[in-house]
């Protein structure tokens, strides 16, 4: 038997996505919509939902940090992974996104429990005054904040509590020796190497054990220690 990875063939990543993904109906349609209001595609894909769902069941979370809320995708998903009395706070900086992932949260059913606060995540971290510690965060907005917003994450994360982090692969481009973007998306270099920085900070910081995920454009975790 191989060592080697298995590669993920157009024909397998089929066979995941209608087995084992976190979309129906209703967070299809969320998507077209949002779509219509030129809200950007950069969904985490439906399998990496699943598997954020299996994370938070394993450990029964029952308060998740979200930093970057979108149009409230990954937001239901990990709410439908949770207790009745779960509670999620999730952060957006754009007052687009906001209006419509709150519409869609009211709409799934989830007001009582996924509060999205509006302003830049670095703004509600270094406010942050509660005793509540969170079991899980989630973190997927800006790239160039990652090393700030983990060393403003580990204080308020229980012990055991799981940092996921989407965009591990850089968009694609962890490895790639000189990425290049287009006109409109060469600021996106500076995520890329912004990523590169992280996986290497988290990876070596005493306080985490972690692990690479091929899931989507990579998931590193790291569980507090
Ligand atoms: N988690 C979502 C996708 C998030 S996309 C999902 O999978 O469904 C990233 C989001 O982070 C965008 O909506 C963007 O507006 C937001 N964002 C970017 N920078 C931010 C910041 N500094 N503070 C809060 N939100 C930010
Ligand atoms: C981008 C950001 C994301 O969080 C993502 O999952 C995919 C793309 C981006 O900024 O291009
Ligand atoms: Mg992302």
């Amino acid at each position: 038997m191989s060592v080697q990875r298995t590669e993920i063939t157009p024909e397998i990543d089929e066979y995941i996505l209608n087995n084992f993904s976190a979309e129906d109906d209703f967070l299809k349609s969320l998507k077209i919509q949002a779509e219509m209001l030129k809200i950007p595609n950069i969904y985490i894909s439906a399998d990496q939902g699943r598997f954020l769902q299996f994370l938070i069941k394993s450990i029964n979370a029952k308060r998740i940090l979200e930093i970057g809320t979108l149009a409230g995708y990954s937001a239901i998903m990990m709410a439908r992974a949770m207790d009745k009395s779960g509670k999620i706070i999730s952060l957006e900086s754009n007052h687009l996104h906001y209006k419509f992932a709150k519409e869609k949260i009211d709409e799934a059913g989830f007001t009582d429990n996924i509060e999205v606060v509006v302003g830049l995540a670095i703004d509600y971290l270094e406010s942050y005054q509660s005793d509540e510690k969170f079991d899980f965060v989630f973190m997927d907005a800006d790239k160039s904040n990652l090393i700030n917003y983990l060393e403003l994450c580990t204080p308020i994360l229980k012990k055991g509590g799981i940092i996921a982090v989407d965009n591990a692969f850089a968009m694609g481009n962890l490895t790639v020796e000189n990425p290049v973007f287009d006109e409109i998306h060469k600021h996106k270099i500076k995520d890329v190497y912004a990523v590169r920085e992280f996986n290497q900070y988290f990876k070596n910081n005493p306080n985490y054990f972690t692990s690479l995920i091929t899931v989507g454009d990579g998931l590193l975790l790291g569980v507090k220690q």
